[in-house]
């Protein structure tokens, strides 16, 4: 009999749950995702969606499974980093599961995760990973014994920073798949300020000023929204890449992996691509389904954790809503 952990994600928009197998064999993913009327997301009613859905979301995930919850041997959570009212929610509901079945329990930090799926999915042993979501941009590899972070942003998150301009310009969220299509439409570039200090990027300059483009008199007349969306993502993924490939130059690793939200993108893609050839190393993309927040991935990561060093003891289930994964051991590459 196989051994089935069910993994639980829940850090921000996405309630979702992953049935998965110790081999990493995933039988079943279901997410509930918050979509926000209008604005950003607000963790009280996040939280209350996820708290209304729950249920439903487990119910669904071992219905397409084809299990019963007690063929479940371990339970995994994300415990950081994320929105504190969100996260409660999947720990509350882990240490129930653990404790009415009987079964151990582990903490997942959600960035590790987002890397272990890549891992698995793309069949790759030790990338430079370009970690691109809503809430993330980091760049990140294993050395001395961690997931260590070369470079990340200082301020906004790319598809926080892009969400938010597309919201600017009346388009609803996620404003990501949306500006990449327009930006399809140009090649005319405005230029935009490019902000690289060090390793780190810093998204708040390059989004105000898109911003005032759509408000400018020129707005409409010199240029357009496809314009805009165009010159943004230019700029925006023109940092992320000059970042990476310097983080590549320096560890010296043989494989990249873009993850997260954003990698969806085509253009992203496309420029991390061409970086990573001329550094000679192998170039892959989290299949989808597993580049955004899952609970596959936090599956996978909770047996690669359970497999090294056991399960967490109740008292060490409690959330951490800021904790960084470059302060996290990771036994199971060591
Ligand atoms: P995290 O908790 O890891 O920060 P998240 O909560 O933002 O993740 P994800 O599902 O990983 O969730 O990513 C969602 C983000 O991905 C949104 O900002 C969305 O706009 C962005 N995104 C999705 N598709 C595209 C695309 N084609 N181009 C650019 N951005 C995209
Ligand atoms: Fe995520």
């Amino acid at each position: 009999m196989k051994k089935l952990c069910l993994g639980i994600e829940s850090t921000a928009h996405t309630f979702s749950i992953g049935i998965l197998d110790f081999q990493g064999n995933v039988y079943s993913l279901i997410n509930d995702i918050f979509i926000p009327e209008e604005g950003g997301l607000h963790p009280a009613l996040v939280r209350e969606q996820h708290l209304d859905n729950f249920m439903q979301i487990i119910n669904k995930a071992l219905s397409e499974a084809k299990i019963s919850i007690h063929k479940i041997n371990l339970i995994a959570f994300s415990q950081s980093p994320g929105l504190g009212p969100v996260l409660k929610i999947g720990a509350w509901v882990a240490r129930m599961l653990s404790q009415v079945l009987k079964v151990p329990i582990v903490g997942v930090n959600h960035c590790i995760a987002h890397i272990e799926i890549g891992r698995l999915k793309c069949n790759i042993k030790d990338p430079l990973t370009l970690y691109v979501s809503g809430g993330n941009t980091i760049v990140s590899a294993f050395e001395s014994e961690r997931y260590q972070i070369f470079g990340e942003t200082l301020d906004l998150a790319i598809g926080n920073m892009i969400d938010s301009f597309a919201r600017d310009a009346g388009l609803q969220h996620p404003g990501g798949p949306k500006i990449e299509k327009l930006a399809i439409k140009s090649n005319n570039y405005i230029p935009l300020p490019y902000v690289v200090k060090g390793m780190d990027l810093s998204f708040s300059g390059l989004y105000t000023a898109a911003k005032y483009l759509l408000q400018s008199v020129d707005y409409g007349n010199k240029y357009n929204l496809n314009d805009v969306a165009y010159s943004l993502q230019e700029t925006a993924f023109g940092m992320l890449t000059e970042v990476t490939e310097r983080a590549l130059a320096h560890t010296e690793k043989k494989e990249v992996l873009l993850t997260g939200g954003v990698a969806a993108n085509q253009r992203l893609q496309s420029m991390i691509k061409s970086i990573s050839i001329e550094h000679d190393a192998r170039f892959d993309v989290v299949p989808l389904k597993f580049a955004g927040d899952n609970g596959a991935m936090i599956g996978w990561a909770g047996i690669l954790r359970y497999k090294a060093e056991g399960g967490h003891n109740i008292s060490e289930t409690m959330i951490k809503p800021k904790e960084r994964m470059d302060k996290i051991t990771v036994p199971w590459r060591s």
